[in-house]
């Protein structure tokens, strides 16, 4: 469009009152967001164990709960025998080789991630359908299959935590390196 500049001015100056006049104080859109919204989004489960709800499994009760929800794609005992992502046994020393393989028990450093990860991921068709109860009895019978914890181990937001990991310092925090 072409104007000449006090036309334009004034075009200008009344568009803007135009504006003013008309612009609402709120949008009205959304409500505040109360607690029990938020609720199922907090669910994240702290290294230190922060996070994990009440509730116990046991590595016998995990044993029947992976045949049913979780063999069909990790293995009878998580041994995955083509890919390394679906593996979650074995590999423990493998690290430092030139074939390294990362699993659940050579790899990740803290007991307390595989729960969170657990809920939040798996099974892979039905995220977050799990109860309390059936993720410590997966996370235990997972742990035992490595070797980490014994046949009669109990784990609930106590015991959960203090499960060493065998790669738990494996890990250098990137504000350590060139110390
Ligand atoms: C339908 C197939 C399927 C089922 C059923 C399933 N998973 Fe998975 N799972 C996957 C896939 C695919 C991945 C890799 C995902 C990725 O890398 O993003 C995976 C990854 C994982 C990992 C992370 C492995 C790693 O080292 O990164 C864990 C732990 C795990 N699953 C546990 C379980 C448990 C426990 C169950 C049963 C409650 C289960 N999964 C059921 C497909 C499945």
């Amino acid at each position: 469009m072409r104007c000449n500049l006090a036309i334009c001015a004034a075009l200008l100056s009344l568009a803007s009152l135009h504006g003013a006049a008309t612009k609402p104080q709120r949008l009205g859109f959304g409500a505040p967001l109360t607690a029990d919204a938020l609720k199922p989004f907090d669910i994240d489960v702290r290294a230190d164990g922060t996070g994990l709800p009440p509730g116990r499994g046991t590595v016998k009760e995990g044993e029947t709960m992976f045949a049913q929800s979780c063999a069909a794609c990790h293995g009878a005992k998580g041994e995955h025998p083509i890919s390394p992502s679906m593996r979650l046994t074995g590999g423990k020393g493998t690290l430092t080789t030139p074939n390294a393989v990362q699993t659940v028990g050579s790899y990740w450093p803290y007991a307390t991630t595989l729960y969170d990860y657990i809920h939040r991921a798996m099974p892979f068709n039905a995220p977050q359908s799990l109860s309390p109860d059936q993720v410590y009895a997966v996370t235990a019978y997972i742990l035992y299959l490595n070797g980490i914890v014994p046949e009669d181990q109990t784990l609930d937001a106590t015991s959960l935590p203090k499960v060493q990991m065998p790669n738990n310092n494996g890990f250098i925090p990137a504000y350590q390196l060139g110390k």
